[in-house]
């Protein structure tokens, strides 16, 4: 049984291209992913599946009951990017500024492949399989709108798995990690209010221009000077704003930025920290800085366990050779909202590859994938929730 995954697999090949290729053409931003969704409802009520739509919104959620014992959740996520294609492929974009850009389609076909391999077997299983199809990664929303609507009740998963492709790892590799894999996503404000005036006469206004300078440049000293030099994190602005015109000065300067950590008594601290530099630092300059900070999501920590069936599930895939241990990433994943509640594993899918200019970043105009990888993510998922299946009803 377990060798013909990978067989099946790859006879499904050229159909999941097709579906991937169908995907890729008629991307959808977060929580619009109507026609996706569609498209995945029919197909797991094809397959004879359980299937609720409209979960979170757009999501769906379809359950292949086997037989009595545990349940195991795949998820994939359905959502396009507003970036306009620029790969130049015979199945580009039709969609007027919106693209797949992060490969989201390949994450729906891949599940619908695993889908279509477990359904088959449906006989022989033992337990549950649902299969989560969740909308708006992209604005860190659909994994809340998902377990907000109910999607981990009813039956109740006691392990999950995910993956994301990545274009820095080879196709025909799979990267499987235990501990952290992606960072936690918090995002911050900041307002520094002084009192405006004529540029011309500083001595009679509080600047918050240089205010804002002081607070810049104190915030570069939270990580290096508060963290723990062997824990990950990262504290960036990314937007200023404040002033209208060149001899005026403003009464108030508004910043965003992210900060991403690993571990949790990083992220606890974070708060504190920056607000701490940004309320005396702009005190110094006779300022008043205020800090919002919100707490988005955690870090994606893959549980051990979860983590070695992933890797076993992998390696009938692509061998060992082709599993790799990858290095993580500061980016984030709502998927970290599920492995708050149950253990699982979220992996990366290798689409690299040079020959066919499948080297481009996550998000680029120009991204695009090795579609050599869509049978071995069906193949990993559905070998990955048979192995998990096997070892829920042991432990
Ligand atoms: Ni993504």
């Amino acid at each position: 049984m377990n060798s013909s995954i990978k067989k099946d697999s790859l006879e499904l090949s050229s159909k999941l291209t097709e579906l991937r290729r169908d995907f890729h053409r008629h991307p959808e931003l977060s929580f619009q992913e109507f026609r996706t969704a569609g498209i995945v409802a029919s197909i797991l009520r094809e397959l004879g599946m359980e299937v609720t739509e409209g979960v979170g919104q757009t999501g769906v959620v379809g359950v292949l009951r086997c037989s009595d014992g545990p349940v195991v959740a795949l998820r994939a996520d359905m959502d396009g990017l507003p970036v306009s294609e620029e790969t130049g492929l015979p199945f580009a974009s039709e969609e007027e500024g919106k693209m797949h850009a992060c490969g989201h389609e390949i994450h729906v076909t891949c599940l619908l492949g695993a889908a279509m391999l477990l359904a088959a077997r449906k006989h022989s299983l033992r337990g549950t399989v649902k299969f989560l199809f969740q909308p708006a990664e992209e604005i860190n929303a659909g994994a809340r709108a998902l377990i907000d609507n109910g999607a981990m009740e009813n039956p109740a998963p006691q392990m999950i798995f995910g993956l994301h492709n990545h274009p820095e790892l080879a196709a025909g590799t799979v990267g499987v990690k235990a501990g952290g894999l992606m960072a936690s996503v918090d995002s911050i404000g900041i307002t520094v209010t002084g009192k405006g005036g004529h540029g011309a006469l500083p001595h009679r206004d509080i600047d918050p221009i240089a205010g804002s300078a002081a607070v810049i440049s104190a915030l570069q000293t939270v990580v290096s000077r508060n963290v723990d030099p062997l824990q990950p994190a990262v504290v960036s602005l990314g937007t200023i704003c404040g002033g209208r015109a060149n001899n005026v000065i403003p009464d108030s300067v508004k910043m965003t930025g992210t900060v991403r950590t690993f571990s949790d008594d990083v992220r606890n601290s974070m708060e504190k920290m920056i607000r701490r530099v940004v309320e005396n630092s702009a005190a110094g300059l006779g300022c008043r800085g205020e800090l919002v900070y919100e707490y988005q999501l955690p870090a994606v920590m893959n549980d051990p366990a979860a983590a070695e069936i992933a890797r076993r599930a992998a390696e009938e895939m692509v061998g060992a050779e082709g599993v790799v241990v990858p290095t993580p990433s500061m980016g984030g994943e709502d998927f970290a909202l599920f492995l708050q509640k149950i253990p699982g594993c979220f992996l990366w899918l290798g689409v690299g590859n040079p020959e066919i200019g499948a080297v481009h970043p996550w998000h680029s105009s120009l991204f695009t994938a090795d579609e050599s990888a869509l049978p071995i993510g069906a193949g990993v998922l559905a070998q990955a929730a048979i192995f998990a299946l096997e070892f829920l009803a042991r432990n």
